[in-house]
């Protein structure tokens, strides 16, 4: 078969991540990229010797040699371009979130039944090998009925700036960036139950913490401390209609002594974790028991999730077979997210 010729809109932070994985992958080929900051996108292509370089999105959809396109800008223009791409014949795959709104995400969604091609969403942590070696043994009953999950990303200082803390680019604060991967990572192991309600809270009481010296942290490519629009912490309980429950807490900045990072979700035959590292919980003899799996890596690994997410974004376009994160999924997700945001402006429980 050719190789398969994509094109990466958004050169910024991310998009290393998918340019050495589709360069690692035999099926495809860069043929492509395009940022705002044609400065950017120039040094990109010299990086990875792509011939094409564009500063609008259009242009490069125009291009009829492009078989399917990364999707690494803000999330203001995730739900655009994907559009445009599906429209222009163009298999996607779009950086999480899928979009800012849920109106956003039902366009998309139509967007991909109207074209027929693929759209994968880029939940990165489903495509890490301790994620499917869970979901496998999920699906083998291992845990049993799983009725309970909780899931905590606090970056004790991590307000990333630049567009991060924009609302209108990025749609909201650590609960859309980082809140987004735990709450699909628990909603997929837990079988993707069909939310009902989301009792939430968001607090802007920090800010960006700007002043803090001797720490460093994650920063936008156009890192910008002047403006901050977004929430600093979120927590939220979200029930199922199968009667199971998520609760989530995520910040981008708290007075807490560590970051903390753990996922851990609970059966009537069975738990286990996931983050910090990968271990199960079961009973044997009447004796309770922990297994650590004996895998490369026992926390989440960047490199290889977004190697596998890109070779099975490749296979599913060779293939025609559906992503492990369909559009669908990503829908479901920003149906969390708004119900999340909108318990919290009212201070009440939502109903989905
Ligand atoms: N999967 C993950 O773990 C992960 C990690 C970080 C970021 N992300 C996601 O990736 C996306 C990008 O994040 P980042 O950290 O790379 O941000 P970034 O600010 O470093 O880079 C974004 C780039 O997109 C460009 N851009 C914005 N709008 C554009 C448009 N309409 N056309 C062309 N270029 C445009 C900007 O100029 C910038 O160079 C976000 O949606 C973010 O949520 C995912």
């Amino acid at each position: 078969m050719d190789m398969i010729k994509i094109g990466v809109i958004g050169t910024g932070s991310i998009s290393g991540m998918h340019l050495s994985a589709y360069r690692n992958n035999p099926q495809t080929t860069i043929y492509a990229v395009c940022d705002l900051n044609e400065e950017r996108a120039r040094a990109v292509a010299t990086e990875y010797n792509v011939e094409n370089v564009y500063t609008d999105y259009r242009e490069l959809l125009a291009n009829s040699e492009i078989d399917a396109v990364s999707i690494c800008t803000w999330n203001n223009s995730h739900a655009e371009i994907s559009i445009a791409a599906l429209e222009a014949g163009k298999h996607v795959l779009v950086e999480k979130p899928l979009c800012r709104t849920v109106e956003e995400a039902l366009q998309v969604q139509q967007a991909v039944e109207m074209s027929g091609k693929i759209l994968q969403v880029g939940f990165v942590r489903r495509y890490d090998s301790n994620a499917q070696l869970l979901q496998t043994l999920v699906e083998q009953g291992e845990f049993g009925e799983i009725y309970y999950a909780k899931a905590t990303t606090f970056r004790r200082l991590g307000n990333p700036g630049g567009w991060f803390s924009d609302i209108e680019r990025s749609g909201g604060g650590p609960l859309i960036d980082i809140g987004v991967h735990v709450i699909d990572l628990c909603w997929y192991l837990m079988g993707r139950p069909n939310p009902v309600s989301v009792s939430a809270n968001t607090y802007r009481k920090l800010g960006n913490r700007s002043n803090i010296k001797n720490l460093s942290f994650y920063k936008a490519a156009d890192y910008d401390a002047a403006n901050n629009t977004v929430e600093d912490l979120a927590n939220a309980l979200i029930r199922f209609e199968n009667g199971a429950s998520l609760m989530v807490d995520v910040s981008f900045t708290l007075h807490a002594k560590e970051d903390e990072r753990s996922v851990r979700l609970y059966g009537d035959k069975g738990g286990f974790e996931i983050d910090p590292e990968i271990v199960l919980v079961k009973e044997q003899s009447d004796t309770i028991v922990n297994t650590y799996p004996q895998t490369d890596h026992k926390g989440f690994e960047f490199n290889s999730a977004f190697q596998n997410e890109i070779n099975h974004f490749a296979n599913n376009i060779s293939n025609g077979s559906t992503p492990i994160s369909p559009v669908q999924d990503g829908v479901t997700i920003m149906k969390i997210l708004g119900a999340i945001y909108e318990s919290a402006a009212k201070g009440e429980e939502v109903k989905l």
